[in-house]
């Protein structure tokens, strides 16, 4: 049976990084005969840049009629003054709010041949595996109203509004739970429960859910605490469950313990299992088209993808074996290198050594 992709390199670094993890997918459909249809779409700026919107109707469309997308990343200093409304990212969060890509998932895994990366001490992150569960559907990014308006004063106010429904935060509240069985059974929920109303909703949801799942702990920490433990004692975590915000910027964090968030993947998954990869990390346009840009992230969320939406497990451990392994051959793009017996290569030969790894395992 087939299975359609749709690719959406966007902006900045996207097309290089995603140049690799295609080729990555396209040996592994062919030697495995997995059956991958794949379609290609401008997303982003690129698509401004085509159509005057940063998502057309008929990439959505594709994207709904599609059992994964892929995709690079977009923005750039080239669409920054434009009106918000038809900025890059509303491409982005277009396709999360059109395919009701509610649950986004972003493992940050030290590799321990990257333990030198990270700004913090080997120990303190060594074997260090978190799932962070963020809802990215709902939240502040969504609330309405939203705008910037005219006062009295003639100066003038920004506003947005933070809401989550109950069977927003209940069906986020079972992905992390769900999640935390396949690991080590541990959830922290984050919230500003002692200032936000919004927040001690999602709290006592929590806690509703929690006798459901009897075989896993449930904590709750505030988000301003849950960003100083992440770097105090990273490894306390099992599965973090947040909303969207705190997802977005605790996420980042969680990235730079692993050494660079140039090795973070992330899937974007609805109820019906459709779901969206891409790296977490941005566009990086200051490097872009330099060749300097880390594709592991982009080749780790490829291997999600079989993993999460094509039903392929083993094409996506293969994947992840290989990455493991050019790591230990001491490959490193810019953004990883450390000192050691280490050879430094640009995004292309990054994207080769994975895929020769790849083709002698
Ligand atoms: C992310 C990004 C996006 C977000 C931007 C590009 C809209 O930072 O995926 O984390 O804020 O969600
Ligand atoms: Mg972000």
């Amino acid at each position: 049976m087939t299975k359609k992709v749709l690719v959406l390199p966007g902006d900045g670094i996207g097309p290089e990084i995603i140049a690799q993890a295609t080729k990555v997918l396209d040996y592994l459909n062919a030697s495995l005969s997995l059956g991958l249809e794949f379609t290609r779409a401008l997303v982003g700026g690129a698509s401004i840049d085509e159509a005057g919107v940063p998502l057309t109707d008929q990439t959505l469309d594709l994207a709904k009629q599609s059992d994964a997308i892929l995709l690079g990343a977009v923005g750039g200093t080239k669409w920054d003054t434009l009106d918000m409304a038809i900025r890059p990212e509303k491409g982005l969060l277009g396709l999360r709010s059109g395919l009701e890509l509610f649950a986004n998932l972003r493992p940050a895994i030290l590799y321990p041949q990257l333990a030198e990366a990270s700004s913090l001490r080997p120990e303190i992150v060594a074997g260090l595996d978190i799932l962070i569960v963020r809802e990215l559907t709902g939240g502040i990014y969504f609330g309405q109203p939203r705008g910037i308006q005219p006062l009295e004063d003639g100066s003038r106010e920004g506003f947005n509004t933070y809401r989550y429904s109950e069977s927003e935060i209940r069906r986020i509240g079972r992905i992390a739970f769900e999640s935390a069985r396949k690991r080590n059974n541990q959830v922290c929920s984050v919230d500003k429960a002692n200032v936000l109303e919004v927040t001690v909703l999602w709290r006592e949801v929590m806690d509703q859910l929690a006798p459901e799942y009897p075989d896993v702990t449930l904590s709750h920490m505030y988000v301003d605490n849950a960003a100083m433990q992440l770097v105090k004692a990273p490894k306390q975590f099992d599965v973090i469950v947040t909303g969207n915000m705190f997802g977005d910027i605790l996420s980042d964090e969680a990235a730079m313990l692993t050494g660079s968030i140039g090795m973070l993947p992330s899937a974007s998954l609805n109820s019906s299992g459709q779901g969206m990869y891409e790296p977490c990390h941005g566009s990086a346009p200051d490097i872009a088209g330099q060749d300097l840009a880390n594709p592991l992230a982009t080749i780790l969320s490829a291997a999600m993808m079989l993993r999460y939406s094509l039903q392929q497990e083993e094409a996506a451990q293969r994947i992840e074996k290989a990455v493991s392994k050019v790591l230990d051959q001491g490959y490193r793009t810019a953004d990883i290198v450390g000192s050691g017996d280490i050879t430094k290569v640009g995004t292309n030969a990054m994207g080769d050594a994975v895929l020769a790894a790849l083709k002698s395992a």
